[in-house]
């Protein structure tokens, strides 16, 4: 039987990022893409060897309580106590049991969506996933507005608002997770020990103002288990982006899966400049020694995926 072939070679790619975006070239309108169901199936069954998620997306309320010790998965040595707003927040059942989607979209936050107008592609889907509570409203046209998922890395409170040094960003964030309305913000509080204040401050946030959202922390085991998967299949990677884990976990539950907003290059395919974020300054980290991702050897490993129909990659614009 054949095997999925991701990677295409078994030692880490060698990236020259001179011509990248030509290399990665994807002819967005011309070419004929087929979702392949066979192969889609087969990903999810060998991912389910490895982590299942509708038990992994969150930690659930029966597990811990108040007062447990949790040692932070990057920092062993550190460790956290389980608070009593943590423990109020975690859900009781998966916020994903028995969901099922046609198609999702997964919304990663490369610039390289500014002008693709695909908003509204993007809203058709019956789940959108959305990361790191990337700004929306002001880039509909090219991003949508739809938001099932949304994740927030804790370094997000710091980045985009302020620490919350005011009660200018606290009203910020708390618009921002007042729009979420009724959507899942999920949250990986067990990472690394420096996002520890910055959970708990939106933890309380939510608490304090009866935010409707769905709160989801992700299992203690989740990252090494899908960083265990891509290795199996020899994608080399460091440490997995948010949208890498996004597509790995929407496996169990999508049928179809489509990705927009990835593009971890400075150049599109045309080569003209892509920000790297959509909404903001930040500039290019991927490149330095000091990032914990892999990001064009990820990209490498989906568009592998993409020519085999198991996800669909939109790096241009939506026709
Ligand atoms: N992404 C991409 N190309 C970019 C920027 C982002 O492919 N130029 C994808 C990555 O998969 C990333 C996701 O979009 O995980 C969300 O972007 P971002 O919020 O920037 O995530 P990071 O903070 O860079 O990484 P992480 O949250 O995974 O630590």
């Amino acid at each position: 039987r054949a095997e999925v072939v991701i990677n295409g070679s078994s030692s880490p790619a060698v990236v020259d990022r001179s011509n990248e975006s030509v290399k990665h070239n994807i002819q967005p309108g011309l070419s004929k893409w087929r979702h392949n169901q066979t192969l889609s199936l087969r990903i999810r069954k060998q991912i389910l060897k490895f982590l299942d998620a509708e038990k992994d997306i969150s930690v659930l309320k029966g597990t811990l309580k108040p007062g447990d010790i949790i040692h932070y998965i990057f920092d062993r040595d550190s460790t956290m106590n389980v608070s009593q707003n943590l423990y109020e927040l975690l859900p009781r059942t998966s916020p994903l049991k028995n969901r099922h989607f046609r198609t999702c979209a997964i919304v990663g936050n490369s610039g390289v969506l500014l002008n693709s107008g695909c908003g509204q592609e993007i809203d058709t889907h019956s789940f959108v996933i959305r990361c790191n509570l990337a700004p929306v409203q002001e880039y509909a046209r090219d991003v949508g507005l739809k938001t099932d998922l949304v994740t927030m890395n804790p370094s997000v409170i710091q980045r985009a608002f302020e620490d919350l040094v005011n009660a200018t960003w606290r009203e910020k964030l708390l618009q921002r997770l007042h729009s979420l309305n009724g959507s899942i913000l999920w949250i990986p509080a067990f990472m690394a020990r420096g996002g520890k204040e910055r959970v708990e401050w939106v933890n309380e946030l939510i608490l304090k103002h009866h935010v409707n959202v769905r709160t989801a922390y992700p299992s203690l085991r989740l990252l090494h288990a899908v960083r265990g998967y891509w290795l199996t299949n020899k994608v080399h990677i460091k440490r997995p982006t948010t949208g890498l884990l996004m597509y790995t976990l929407a496996t169990r539950f999508c049928n179809e899966i489509y990705l927009y907003g990835f593009w971890p290059f400075p150049l599109d395919q045309n080569q003209n400049p892509v920000k790297y974020h959509y909404y903001d300054s930040l500039k290019y980290g991927y490149t330095s020694q000091a990032s914990p991702h892999t990001m064009p050897l990820e990209f490498k490993a989906l568009k592998s995926l993409h020519e085999q129909g198991a996800l669909k990659l939109t790096v241009g614009q939506c026709d």
